[in-house]
């Protein structure tokens, strides 16, 4: 089997490419990537020389090089997207590019390549916040509230269309928030680590009771490969971990991993539009694809926390140039 994976050098896209390497030996993967600040190659050094990995620099906006580069796919996965919220509510316009048009033009490249599958990376924020005590199924209404969100929700539509009018064979996932090595450090988990290593101040948005629910990424990319290979067509699945927390559950847990103080909280202005809450109900992709979170999330920050910790150097490369300058206007002076 031939997998055309877009985004590959972020950080969910290189732990899939890592987990399907490892469990189907034979299959072929090309990660198609625009290497954006976000993408980076240095997240599959282990990997790269591995007989079934290539890597194309393309963008997905770029029809050309996308019907040079899929020729031969069974599979297109595209995790290719501007994926911060906080940058989408500073800049939109790169969102629309990417996650909106770029996945018309990947839909189009594919349909043109006769691929067999074609799987939407989507995120439990297309339908907003969620009330206590309510959980999103997969028929929730969609209610994005980011301009990021609403960009993934257009996306989604696309994807829906494709299938519709013309028949692509197409499965979408709406996975809740991953934390594992290589999330680059603009994320709230790795964001946390990386300054208290540094003895720098944890901003914490707003009052800090806002609830994810906390996905290892291993876990997600095990959803992926069960979705890729058994999702119905036409479908959207749920990912989750019914591992619901608050962010200031997160930041303290992490302070008390690191040995580090409670005093480097600052609570800082709310982001705009800030969702309180995510929760989906993942029923269907536990009893139709018999899938479930391995990792409980007390080991998994664990281990998480033990990566950025013994992988010093990837987070110096990554905490510079453009990350110094991006951190200055997020939160100099907030
Ligand atoms: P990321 O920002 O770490 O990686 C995105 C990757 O896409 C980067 O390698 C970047 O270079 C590449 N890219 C961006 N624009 C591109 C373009 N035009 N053409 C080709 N490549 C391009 O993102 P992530 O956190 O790994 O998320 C991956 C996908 O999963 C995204 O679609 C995101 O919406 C979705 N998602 C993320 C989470 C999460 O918690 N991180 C949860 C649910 C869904
Ligand atoms: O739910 C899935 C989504 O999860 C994905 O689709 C997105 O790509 C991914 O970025 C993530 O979105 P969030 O906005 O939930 O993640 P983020 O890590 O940016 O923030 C998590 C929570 O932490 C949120 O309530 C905002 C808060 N936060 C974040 C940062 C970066 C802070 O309090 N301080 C911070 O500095």
């Amino acid at each position: 089997m031939r997998l055309f994976v877009t985004g590959g050098a972020g950080f969910i896209g290189s732990n899939f490419i890592r987990h399907m390497l490892a469990v189907y030996p034979g299959y072929e993967i090309v990660n198609f990537d625009k290497l954006t600040y976000a993408g980076n190659l240095d997240n599959l050094r282990d990997v790269e020389r591995l007989a079934g990995y290539s890597f194309v620099r393309g963008d997905i906006c770029d029809r050309r090089a996308l019907d040079d580069a899929l020729a031969g796919a069974d599979a297109v996965i595209n995790f290719a997207a501007e994926s911060h919220v906080d940058r989408s509510i500073e800049r939109a316009s790169d969102f629309i590019e990417t996650n909106v048009a770029g996945t018309q033009t990947l839909l189009d490249a594919a349909r043109a390549a006769g691929v067999s599958r074609f799987v939407q990376i989507s995120t439990d924020e297309v339908m907003g916040s969620c009330c206590d005590g309510e959980y999103f199924t997969e028929a929730s209404p969609m209610r994005p509230n980011s301009p990021y969100a609403a960009s993934k929700a257009a996306a989604e539509h696309l994807v829906r269309a494709a299938h519709i009018t013309f028949g692509l064979d197409v499965v979408t996932t709406r996975a809740s928030n991953n934390y594992g090595p290589y999330q680059f450090p603009e994320k709230l988990i790795p964001l946390m680590i990386t300054n208290a290593l540094e003895d720098k101040e944890l901003p914490v948005y707003g009052d800090g009771l806002n609830v994810r629910d906390w996905l290892h990424v291993k876990d997600c990319c095990r959803a992926i490969d069960a979705v890729l290979h058994r999702g119905r067509s036409g479908e959207v699945y749920n990912i989750g971990s019914r591992a619901e927390k608050t962010n200031l559950e997160i930041v303290n847990t992490l302070l008390d991993l690191l040995g580090k103080p409670r005093s480097l909280i600052k609570f800082v202005t709310d982001r705009l539009g800030h969702d309180r809450r995510y929760a989906t109900n993942p029923s269907r992709i536990e009893n139709e694809l018999d899938w479930r979170p391995e990792e409980t999330f007390e080991s998994g920050i664990e281990q998480t926390v033990r990566w950025y910790t013994g992988n010093s150097e990837w987070v110096a490369r990554t905490r510079s140039g453009e990350y110094l300058q991006y951190y200055e206007r997020m939160y100099g002076g907030r």
